[in-house]
């Protein structure tokens, strides 16, 4: 406002003096008055300049992994960041005074692009001890979504051809990309299904990306044509994609390989909900906001081992094999310190053990950002470490990662040990108190329970459903 009003000042005072000489100068002068009004408007009416904590409705704000995120969410619908006492909080921690800017020396990890972090950090540990954004808000919206929230999913045949891709598996799902078989496996049986089109919120293309990666005759190289392929003949069979342009339709996928597979198939990577693993602010083909993060869970069998029983002597332990930079300089950092225990290659010690004798467990960044290792750490009740810039961390919309989790910039990869040994013992049993909270929504059940990772995902896509209903006869004026 101070600097508007001297440069008012100012052009009044010049277009007194021009206009003595020439009158050529006063339209100049109004042109510039006017912009000058125009800006004095914005300023003083829009809140683009100030920062609101806006109570969202369906979207909610997130807490930020890095400034990469902070620039990107920008184009979406609500701007993630969290305000402690006037400072915009980056990174959970980071020492006092340490230089939050990546200058593409020394400090640039790999592939991770460097960027000018124009906030600084409160340099202290915050602790936050709810885990939800806003719990009240999460339950009711919960039970109406249960109530009313219905999905179509595109009938296949047990005889089509790609029945083992389109259809669930008939088993129980295991391994490494589980969360994508288990989803769809566990919908289909669910009261979310509706076999009336006119009925539903969403449609999902129940493809198996997974599945059709090993399908020889498919395999990685043809996955591509698959759903371009198969994008075209829903769009003919069917009036339903036509409609929107895909943008009522989602698919599920686990592997990164996902991450190209809409490439001859854009127009679902641009309008269709993405729910992905590999939810990286930092891969092209995923939108914030619109994609919703899947975690990566590895399923266990039985309930969860109780860790209060326990003893954690070991301050932080990884185990995993030397696939990224980020994880080199993790090794060339800490790879023969005696508390931070970093394993590459095979261990000799049980995985399970490890992850019960940790007080944490670092998630570093492999050849993406996804891995099963946080839902390893929370079912162990380790407090996870997240050391994997750009990483849209699942369910963000509901839970407060700051609440249970450590999240760690790969800058700061020399300070893990200074920021791990400033978390008091007080500190640290919120954290882990939270890591069993939060457990729960990163569980698979063949036949689901409440608030688990099926609920949970149902839940975000819930949150990105239309609010109104493109009738069917607006197709065709669309197609016209
Ligand atoms: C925020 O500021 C208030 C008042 O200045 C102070 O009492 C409080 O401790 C601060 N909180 C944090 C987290 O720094
Ligand atoms: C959601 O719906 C299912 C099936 O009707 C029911 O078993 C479950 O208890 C519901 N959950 C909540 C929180 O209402
Ligand atoms: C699959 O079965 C249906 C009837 O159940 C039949 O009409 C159809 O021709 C079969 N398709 C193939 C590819 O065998
Ligand atoms: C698309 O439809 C054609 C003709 O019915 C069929 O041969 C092909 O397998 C289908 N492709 C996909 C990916 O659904
Ligand atoms: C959907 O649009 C495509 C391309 O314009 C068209 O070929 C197809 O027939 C349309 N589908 C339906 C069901 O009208
Ligand atoms: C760790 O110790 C081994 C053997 O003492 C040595 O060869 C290696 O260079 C050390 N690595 C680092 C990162 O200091």
């Amino acid at each position: 406002m101070a600097n508007s009003s001297f440069l008012l000042h100012y052009y009044n005072n010049r277009r007194l003096s021009a206009s003595s000489r020439s009158f050529f100068f006063i339209p100049t002068t109004l042109a510039l008055l006017t912009s000058l009004f125009i800006l004095l408007y914005i300023y003083t009416t829009s809140n683009l300049f100030t920062y609101h904590h806006q109570h969202h409705r369906h979207i909610h704000l997130k807490p930020p992994l890095d400034s990469s995120s902070i620039a990107r969410s920008t184009h979406g619908r609500s701007i993630p960041i969290s305000v402690q006492n006037g400072s915009i909080n980056l990174y959970t921690n980071s020492q006092k005074g340490a230089p939050l800017v990546e200058d593409g020396s020394d400090g640039n990890v790999g592939s991770q692009r460097s960027s000018r972090v124009p906030f600084h950090s409160t340099g202290e540990f915050v602790s936050y001890n709810e885990v939800f954004h806003d719990k009240d808000i999460f339950l009711e919206d919960y039970k109406e979504m249960n109530r009313s929230f219905k999905i179509y999913v595109y009938p296949h045949r047990r005889n089509d051809s790609f029945a083992n891709a389109l259809l669930p598996v008939d088993f129980e799902p295991g391994g490494n990309y589980a969360s994508e078989s288990y989803f769809k496996k566990v919908l289909m049986k669910s009261h979310f299904i509706t076999k009336d089109p006119e009925r539903a919120d969403l449609f999902f293309l129940p493809f198996s990306i997974a599945r059709l990666r090993h399908d020889p005759r498919i395999g990685v190289g043809g996955i591509q044509d698959f759903i371009r392929d198969y994008i075209f003949n829903i769009s003919q069979k069917y009036p339903y994609w036509n409609r929107t342009g895909g943008a009522d339709h989602f698919y599920v996928a686990c592997h990164s390989i996902g991450r190209s597979a809409m490439e001859k198939a854009v127009i679902v990577r641009y309008n269709s909900i993405q729910v992905v693993c590999s939810s990286s602010y930092f891969l092209s083909g995923y939108i914030t906001h619109k994609d919703a993060s899947l975690p990566q869970v590895w399923p266990r069998q039985g309930d969860p081992p109780n860790f209060a029983s326990s003893k954690r002597k070991k301050l932080a332990f990884f185990a995993g094999s030397i696939n990224s930079p980020v994880r080199e300089k993790l090794i060339q950092v800490w790879g023969n310190d005696s508390e931070i225990s970093a394993h590459f290659g095979r261990l000799k010690t049980p995985y399970a053990d490890e992850l019960l004798q940790s007080k944490f467990c670092l998630h570093v960044k492999g050849f993406e950002v996804n891995t099963a290792r946080i839902a390893d750490s929370l079912y162990y009740g380790c407090v996870p470490v997240i050391i994997a810039n750009h990483y849209d961390l699942p369910f963000a919309d509901i839970l407060n990662w700051q609440s249970f989790a450590v999240i760690v910039a790969t800058l700061d990869i020399p300070l893990l040990k200074k920021i791990l040994k400033g978390i008091t013992f007080s500190q640290y049993l919120m954290l882990q108190r939270n890591v069993l909270e939060v457990r729960k929504h990163f569980q698979w059940h063949l036949s689901p329970v409440n608030y688990d990772a099926f609920y949970t995902v149902m839940y975000e896509l819930w949150l990105r459903r239309s609010s109104t209903r493109v009738p069917l006869s607006a197709s065709a004026d669309f197609n016209g």
